[in-house]
């Protein structure tokens, strides 16, 4: 047997700990040929390929980032090198080519709407979710959020010092995209006093208030504020800057925007973090080492098993799998009722447009 694994879009940690998993799981219970595809789909566009070795994927479990590397916009159904152009029916082809039995392809929303196209022009695919945002579908959790939450809630642990000490307000910006997740469980671990989401419109008097209220009693505040948070005045909508910008533009954009705006309601001096690709980088966290270890042994266990077509999941903390056309082109964002429960646990904490 001879199986491909490559790692799509934007690195995470736990990406080596799952490619360790896969090959080692495949090599040891089938004596398989694991083939490492370099930068994602653009290894299978440009025919950069290796053979890994059992000592390649030994000692990885708990480095950051990819040995395979990655690249974020490689795309077969429009590659970027040739005007756009498809060229699916090559990367199938160069498949065929090196007789792979299949492909483990390790990526968010992007890589599985990849993966379930290439799975319908007949190539065998088993995806991983992955990514640091925790907003793939028909999956509990992605790996690489814990890491991200962890990271965030340090951050936010510090600026509580610094802030009280100097009786500031700090706001934190987070990752996640479309989705406010990392900010969520962040902003609740970290005790922030203000959370902003995507999912929950703001006003910046809402929150210029509970500052302000804040100042009177505490003398400082902690805002936690994804990237993707949405002025409900339209003022700032995050969201069209994060499509139509180039990178690294779109980091930074709401935290330095928040302070600007807030700046004219009230008199207390504020400070910004944008926390940007530290949320990305390093080694796992325990949560995400199991996590990732238990995604690649699934994995390698549907390759065995020849069920592909299929992303593993965690539901209702049992491994399971899912057919890729269910979570192709999808995003889940923190659902209202996600908010209420947590928000009931978050004391004091106000989300989105603040009630104090
Ligand atoms: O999807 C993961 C993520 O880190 C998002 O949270 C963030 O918006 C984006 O990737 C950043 O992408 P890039 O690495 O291209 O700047």
């Amino acid at each position: 047997m001879k199986v491909g694994i490559l790692t799509g879009g934007g690195d995470c940690p736990g990406l080596n700990a799952v490619i360790r998993a896969v090959a080692k799981s495949l090599m040891l219970q089938c004596g398989a040929t694991v083939i490492g595809i370099e930068d994602g789909f653009l290894g299978l566009i440009e025919r950069r390929t290796r053979e890994l070795s059992y000592k390649d994927v030994s000692g990885i479990l708990s480095r950051g980032g990819t040995i395979l590397g990655t690249h974020n916009k490689a795309n077969p159904f429009a590659y970027f090198g040739r005007d756009g152009e498809d060229v699916s029916a090559e990367v199938k082809g160069y498949c065929d080519e090196l007789g792979l039995d299949c492909v483990v392809a390790l990526g968010g929303d992007g890589t599985m709407s990849i993966c379930h196209r290439l799975q319908q022009m007949g190539l065998n695919i088993v995806g991983v979710p992955k990514t640091i945002d925790n907003d793939l579908m028909q999956t509990d959790r992605t790996f690489g959020f814990d890491t991200a939450v962890t990271i965030a809630t340090d951050a936010l642990d510090r600026l509580q010092t610094t802030g009280q000490s100097h009786s500031r307000v700090m706001i934190l910006e987070t990752m996640g995209r479309y989705a406010g997740w990392i900010a969520l469980h962040a902003g609740i671990a970290g005790g922030a006093d203000v959370i902003l989401l995507p999912e929950i419109p703001f006003t910046v008097e809402e929150v210029a208030r509970v500052c302000q209220a804040r100042e009177d009693r505490q003398r400082f505040t902690i805002i936690c504020v994804a990237e993707g948070a949405t002025a409900e005045d339209g003022k700032m909508v995050v969201r069209e800057r994060i499509d139509n910008s180039p990178d690294p533009l779109r980091l930074g954009g709401v935290a330095n925007w928040l302070k600007a705006e807030l700046s004219e309601h009230i008199s207390s001096e504020i400070r910004t973090v944008v926390l940007g690709h530290v949320q990305r980088g390093g080694p796992p966290t325990a949560y995400d080492r199991v996590l990732a270890t238990s995604f690649g042994t699934m994995a390698a266990s549907l390759v065995a098993r020849k069920e592909f077509g299929r992303m593993v999941a965690l539901q209702e903390q049992r491994m399971t799998s899912v057919a890729l056309e269910e979570v192709a082109n999808l995003t889940r964002t923190v659902p209202p009722d996600a908010m209420g429960v947590l928000a009931a646990a978050a004391v004091g904490t106000s989300f989105g447009a603040p009630k104090m």
